[in-house]
């Protein structure tokens, strides 16, 4: 077991769960098990896959990740009873090695107003809760929700009942972003001084980022002896998000001289994974996001450029490629062929059977024949566009728009729905021709949207550069991001329509009534 004393740090990973409880960041099943397999790739050691009695879309995604993936832990969280626990049992029935997560809030604001528990009856649940679980499985994790606004004194006691039951992670959750780094490493160290049976079970930290505070959080608890950290990629998650993976990671190693730890993450996975993750959300990075951001690695001023080209660690700590940025690097050209695709697939950790690297191929020598050089960035836009629409149902098949000053714009759309051989056409008017265009789909789809947010961005230089459009909007009072690339914009616009639409009809599945955690 690993001890405050040992140099590695597991690496949890939250985006399938706490991830996928941002606003309009849901997945469907086969973008869950392209994240999880990607996850397991960039060497994760435990993947929380979701929590199964929340719907039965969770509990389909726990049991087939925990029926396909292998190499990491896949745990399924459940409230401290017995039908959650039972469920996330019987979701996690295949796993190569599973974990059951229990947690219940400890502070005393939900102990009062959400669970309205008195002390006497948290303890004796997460007894109960536990001891329940240990039946199933040997690794369990117990969380106190709300961890760090609780007595610390009565916190030490509910992780001892926990330990005694059978808990062999115990995790300290920051649930509401509100701890300093100082204050939450010294609570770390007091439970672990504390908790006279701590020996018997590795501290996990759980910080949320409403402050900004969750790396320097979970850093804080590292140094103070958690063995665990609980993140996601591009530290998405409820609100403000959660700790983010990338930067924890990087954090650690490339500060060994400061930490002195050690995580099982091949790093060159990280950029590849972090843009994996934000395709399948539709949640764009934010380009100056540490690690991940399109410019972290951007030097402006020319002081700093002229500083790296005479030598790197003038103005870099870390090098792009240790991370897997390639630099936008001219890779594949008109006459690459089918062997050179598959090769940039494999090498970027891209799982595609072959029906869909046929399509992949397809739509890469339209975009050889529109573009006179494909980029890095243009093939992970590809790829990614793909995996975003490929499962529809609905396709685009024509788009034809015209707007100018004096004019109408308009615009006819043709669509198809699955394998069905009719088109669908429509035509509408607007404000703009991206207006008009999602007017004629809505037509088509019988989908009511409200779009909330349209940014469009370039994915390399150049006057042929593909335009990546990512959207958010809101259908049914729920929100949804979509996105997509293309040479041509409108085409771009319409399928991160499309890719929305898609999401919502997917995502129609009865919820659980309860609220998740956060
Ligand atoms: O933020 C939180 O407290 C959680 C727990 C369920 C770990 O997500
Ligand atoms: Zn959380």
């Amino acid at each position: 077991m690993t001890s405050k004393d040992d140099d590695h740090v597991v690496i949890f990973d939250t985006t399938l769960r706490d991830g996928e409880q941002s606003p309009g960041a849901s997945m469907n099943l086969s973008e869950k098990l392209t994240v999880a397999h990607a996850l397991a790739e960039l060497g994760v050691d435990v993947i929380e896959a979701g929590f199964p009695i929340a719907s039965p879309g969770d509990f389909e995604a726990v049991r087939e990740i925990a029926r396909q993936v292998r190499g990491p832990a896949i745990a399924g969280l459940a409230r401290c009873n017995p039908a959650d626990i039972d469920r996330a049992r019987e979701a996690l029935k295949e796993a190569e090695r599973a974990r059951i997560h229990v947690f219940l809030a400890t502070s005393p604001i939900h102990r009062e107003h959400k669970l309205r528990m008195s002390k006497e009856e948290v303890l004796l649940r997460t007894e109960e809760g536990v001891a329940h679980a240990k039946q199933y499985c040997d690794d369990i994790e117990f969380s106190a929700e709300d961890a760090a606004r609780t007595e610390p004194e009565f916190l030490a006691e509910v992780v001892t009942r926990a330990i005694a039951a059978g808990a062999t992670t115990i995790n300290v959750p920051d649930t509401v972003g509100y701890a300093m780094p100082e204050q939450f490493g010294g609570l770390i160290r007091y439970l672990i001084t504390n908790v006279p049976n701590s020996d018997r079970a590795i501290f996990s930290v759980h910080c949320h980022n409403d402050l900004g505070m969750a790396v320097a959080n979970s850093l804080a608890a590292v140094q103070a002896g958690a063995r665990q950290v609980e993140c996601t990629i591009n530290g998405i998650g409820e609100r403000a998000g959660n700790c983010s993976l990338e930067e924890i990671v990087m954090a650690l190693r490339t500060r060994k001289d400061y930490f002195d730890l050690t995580t099982g993450i091949d790093t060159t996975h990280l950029f590849p994974t972090s843009q994996l993750v934000s395709s399948v959300t539709g949640m764009a990075v934010q380009r100056n996001k540490a690690i991940v951001g399109s410019n972290a690695f951007a030097h402006e001023a020319g002081i700093h450029q002229h500083g790296v080209l005479m030598h790197q660690e003038t103005y870099e700590i870390m090098k792009p490629e240790d991370v897997g940025v390639s630099s936008n690097q001219l890779v594949l050209g008109k006459h690459s062929g089918r062997h050179a695709l598959q090769a940039w697939v494999k090498d970027n950790g891209y799982l595609l059977d072959d029906g869909r690297f046929q399509r992949v191929f397809e739509e890469f020598k339209v975009l050889a024949d529109r573009k006179k050089e494909i980029y890095d960035a243009d093939l992970h836009a590809l790829v990614e566009g793909g995996l975003n629409n490929e499962d529809g149902p609905w396709t685009i098949e024509t788009v034809q728009t015209s707007a100018g000053t004096g004019s109408i714009p308009t615009a006819a759309v043709c669509l198809r729905y699955l394998d069905d051989e009719r088109r669908h056409q429509e035509a509408a008017h607007g404000d703009g021709p991206v207006e008009a265009l999602y007017r004629a789909i809505e037509r088509i789809v019988g989908v009511r949207a409200k779009l909330k947010r349209y940014q469009l961005r370039s994915v390399t230089r150049g006057k042929d550069a593909m335009g990546d459009v990512s959207i958010e909007v809101s259908i049914d009072d729920k929100t949804y991001h979509g996105h997509a690339a293309s040479t041509d914009i409108i085409e771009a616009s319409g399928k991160a329509f499309l890719n929305v639409v898609n999401r919502y009809l997917k995502t129609k599945t009865p919820q659980a009534e309860e609220a998740v955690p956060a």
